[in-house]
C-alpha cells in the first residue's frame, strides 16, 4: 500500500544568524517602542504587544533593522522559488512591518493577514521554553465526518483514536531564537497559548506581490503606476 499526499501547505523556516551587537540594538528599540506606545488601552491583559497597533508598522524603514530586512528579502526570494513564482516578473513590496512583545502568558490569537499575501515571522529573542507558532488548517481535506478531527468528545470517546499528521487541523511549529518562518498570509496561525514567556520577541511583516507587466494577466495585481486614484 502506498499513501499519496497532496496539495500541501508550504513554510519555509531558516535561520538568520545577526551579530550580538545588531540584536542587542533592535531589542533595545522595540522595547522603547513598546515604552512609547500610542494606544496603550488597546493590549489587553492575555494579548501580546503588537507594534502594529501601536504606532510602529513600518519598521522596515527604521535603520537598524536594515540588515535584518536584507537578510530576509534573500528568504522571500527562497520562499517564492519553492511555489515557483518567477520573482523577475513581478515587484515586491514590504507594505508593514512590525515587533510583538510577550510576556508572561500573554500570546495572540488566531488570525490571519488579510491584507497582503506572504507573511513572515522572525524571532529576534526567544527562549526555548516561550511559545511556539501554531497553525490551523482550513481545509479539512480528510475530515470524512464533518468536524470530527475539530472535536474532542470524538477523541474522548475514542472514535478518533489520536491526531496524526493526516487528521490533524492544528500543528505546532517549533521556533528558536534567530529563525524565520515564511507561510502564505491568508494562513491562520496563532502563539501557543498557556505557555509563559520570557520576554519574547518576535518581528513579523506583510509582503505584496504585484506583476510586473499585466498585458496578457488575467491574476494578480497590476503596475501599481497603472493604478487610478478615484
Ligand atoms: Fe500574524
Amino acid at each position: 500500500m502506498s499513501i499519496i499526499n497532496l496539495f500541501p501547505l508550504t513554510i519555509i523556516k531558516d535561520k538568520i544568524n545577526m551579530n550580538d551587537n545588531e540584536k542587542v540594538k533592535m531589542i533595545e528599540e522595540i522595547r522603547l517602542m513598546k515604552k512609547n506606545s500610542k494606544n496603550k488601552d488597546y493590549q489587553t491583559q492575555s494579548n501580546a504587544w503588537t507594534g502594529d497597533t501601536q504606532g510602529y508598522e513600518f519598521i522596515h524603514k527604521n535603520k537598524s533593522f536594515g540588515k535584518l530586512f536584507d537578510e530576509i528579502k534573500k528568504r522571500v526570494l527562497e520562499y517564492l522559488k519553492c511555489v515557483e513564482i518567477d520573482n523577475k516578473l513581478i515587484d515586491i513590496y514590504i507594505q508593514r512591518s512590525w515587533a510583538t512583545i510577550s510576556e508572561g502568558e500573554e500570546r495572540i490569537k488566531k488570525h490571519r493577514h488579510f491584507q497582503s499575501h506572504i507573511s513572515f515571522a522572525y524571532y529576534l529573542k526567544k527562549n526555548k521554553e516561550d511559545s511556539n507558532l501554531v497553525v490551523f488548517d482550513e481545509s479539512y481535506k480528510n475530515e470524512i465526518m464533518p468536524g470530527i478531527f475539530r472535536s474532542d468528545t470524538a477523541l474522548q470517546k475514542g472514535i478518533v483514536k489520536k491526531m496524526n499528521q493526516f487528521n490533524v487541523t492544528q500543528a505546532i511549529v517549533n521556533i528558536e531564537e534567530d529563525d524565520i518562518v515564511i507561510f502564505p498570509s491568508k494562513t491562520i496561525h496563532s502563539t501557543q497559548p498557556s505557555k509563559s514567556n520570557k520576554e519574547r520577541i518576535s518581528i513579523s511583516a506583510d509582503i505584496i506581490c504585484v506583476a510586473k507587466d499585466s498585458k496578457l494577466l488575467e491574476m494578480g495585481l497590476p503596475p501599481l503606476n497603472e493604478w487610478t486614484r478615484i
